[in-house]
């Protein structure tokens, strides 16, 4: 984008804190842009939740209602490893502060598990979570929204075509709802590759976080790829999960 079109876009927009330590020194310090919806990419165990939650915690502690949607993992789990990074989820979810909903496309009949009777077709599962993210974001009305993981969903969907449309109608149900969201995302366990990278160019953001263990150690880096209108930092940088969530090492670089 041209700097005089860059500096137009930022004039009109109005920024919100990440929440992220460190986070909003690579987005130009400004924060994110409002209202916008980004993608967060990692593999398994790379922080993704953790950033999710710590997004709405600390979106929380400014006055900032949100709302999180669990896809992957039990509520009683995602709080349980939230207590454990100290982010006080259970309270603010208790005072109302934050909203937490299980939306997962599988539960536990009888003993089994069978997929819920909505996902014998992935399309009606679909509007299934956009009716239920619709519903959830009115009443208190959400600033925040946190859905995690779209994978599940998505990778229901098995033609490429398919999927960029049901992303596609993700981004334009909760685009009229105003709320900054961030939409987790997968890479593959197995190669560093995107479950599906095509759809992120119909987001406003891509935020990238790797985990590479290496020889026993754990190699953990932050890359802003995209943010629209915001003149930010395309380094890979250093993070670690510390007390309190994620933390940005913004003067690093991770040049491995
Ligand atoms: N107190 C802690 N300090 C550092 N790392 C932690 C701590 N608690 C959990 N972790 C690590 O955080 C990761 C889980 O983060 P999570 O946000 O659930 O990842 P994701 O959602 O990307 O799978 C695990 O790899 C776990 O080892
Ligand atoms: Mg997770």
């Amino acid at each position: 984008m041209q700097t005089a079109e860059l500096a137009e876009e930022s004039r009109d927009t109005e920024y919100i804190p990440s929440g992220i330590q460190g986070l909003d020194e690579l987005l130009d310090g400004k924060g994110l842009p409002k209202g916008s919806i980004i993608f967060i990419v990692g593999g398994p165990g790379s922080g993704k939740t953790t950033l999710g939650l710590q997004f709405l915690c600390n979106g929380a502690a400014s006055g900032d209602h949100g709302v999180y949607f669990s896809l992957d993992e039990p509520l009683d789990s995602v709080i349980r490893n939230s207590a454990k990074v100290g982010l006080n989820v259970d309270q603010l979810y208790r005072e109302r502060k934050i909203g937490l909903r299980d939306a997962s496309p599988i539960i536990s009949v009888e003993g089994e598990i069978s997929a819920q009777k909505f996902l014998r077709s992935a399309e009606s599962g679909l509007t299934s979570l956009i009716n239920k993210v619709d519903g959830a974001t009115r009443s208190p009305p959400a600033q925040r929204l946190v859905i995690d993981s779209l994978a599940t969903l998505i990778l229901q969907f098995p033609v490429d075509a398919e999927r960029r449309l049901a992303i596609k109608g993700i981004i334009e149900a909760i685009r009229p709802l105003n709320c900054t969201t961030l939409l987790v995302s997968e890479l593959s366990d197995t190669a560093l590759e995107r479950a599906y990278a095509f759809e992120e160019y119909l987001s406003d953001g891509v935020i990238v976080m790797m985990s590479l263990n290496v020889g026993g150690e754990t190699l953990q880096s932050f890359t802003v790829e995209k943010m629209r209108g915001v003149d930010h930092d395309k380094l890979a940088h250093p993070y670690k999960i510390v007390k309190g969530g994620i933390q940005v090492f913004p003067t690093e670089v991770a040049d491995y």
